[in-house]
């Protein structure tokens, strides 16, 4: 039997970092769902195709390669790893991860990927929807104030001009997008351990999330 664990939440509450360090810790692979949406939305803008083109963006999703090698990601072969992170692809991602064809092809390619292995899969519908039988479900959330301080200072960190304005206003969109879209919304997933990471710190998450699943599996894990 494989061990799924998933971790869904809203921008800059802590999944990418929490469910990499988890990763680790278990020796199990790492699965950025995010990634995925973001590297279809690098080649719809790389191909100028309108954001109202939801029949080019869909055949975009149906030809693109896309593959996850650890915290890596290659698009037809090519390492988008950093470009994917851009504030541009940030404001745009969303509008094309709420259309359901796009979702339908990458969720069939994130269960294949999930097939057979243990795994640590983040996103905002793992534990509703692409995982729904996962033994282990956790809900990061953080204030919209410190999620976006978070992003900014990931942000400045990497050298990118951000205002930190910018960034909270491009989380409040994306929040409101990501949650009132129809097809697979942003939820709380039903049995999740919600977990408010505001006053916590990286390695308390980890620690939160770590117990809850050793003390699930009486330390078998
Ligand atoms: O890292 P961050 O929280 O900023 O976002 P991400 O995990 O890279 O996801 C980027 C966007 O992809 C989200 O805002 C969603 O619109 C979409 N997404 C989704 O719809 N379903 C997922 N399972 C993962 C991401």
């Amino acid at each position: 039997m494989t061990v799924k664990i998933a971790i869904d939440g809203p921008a800059g509450a802590g999944k990418s970092t929490v469910a990499k360090k988890l990763a680790k810790l278990l020796g199990f692979t790492y699965i950025d769902t995010g990634a995925m949406y973001r590297a279809i939305t690098l080649k719809v803008l790389r191909e100028n195709i309108s954001l109202e083109d939801e029949e080019r963006i869909v055949e975009v999703a149906r030809k693109s390669d896309i593959s996850l090698d650890g915290e890596r990601v290659f698009l037809d072969g090519e390492d988008v790893s950093e470009e994917i992170r851009k504030p541009i692809i940030s404001q745009k991602v969303s509008v094309v991860s709420q259309i359901p064809e796009v979702r339908e092809i990458l969720v069939k390619k994130q269960r294949k990927i999930a097939e057979g292995k243990n795994v640590v899969m983040d996103g905002r519908d793992i534990g509703t929807v692409v995982l729904p039988d996962a033994q282990f479900k956790f809900f990061l959330t953080a204030s919209l104030e410190e999620r976006a301080r978070r992003r900014y200072e990931e942000l400045k960190n990497k050298g990118t001009e951000v205002k930190y304005e910018e960034v909270l206003e491009e989380i409040k969109k994306r929040d409101s997008l990501d949650s009132g879209r129809k097809t697979s919304p942003l939820t709380i997933p039903e049995g999740a351990i919600l977990i408010d990471t505001t006053d916590l710190t990286e390695e308390e998450v980890v620690e939160r999330v770590y117990e809850a699943i050793r003390k699930n599996t009486k330390g078998e894990i």
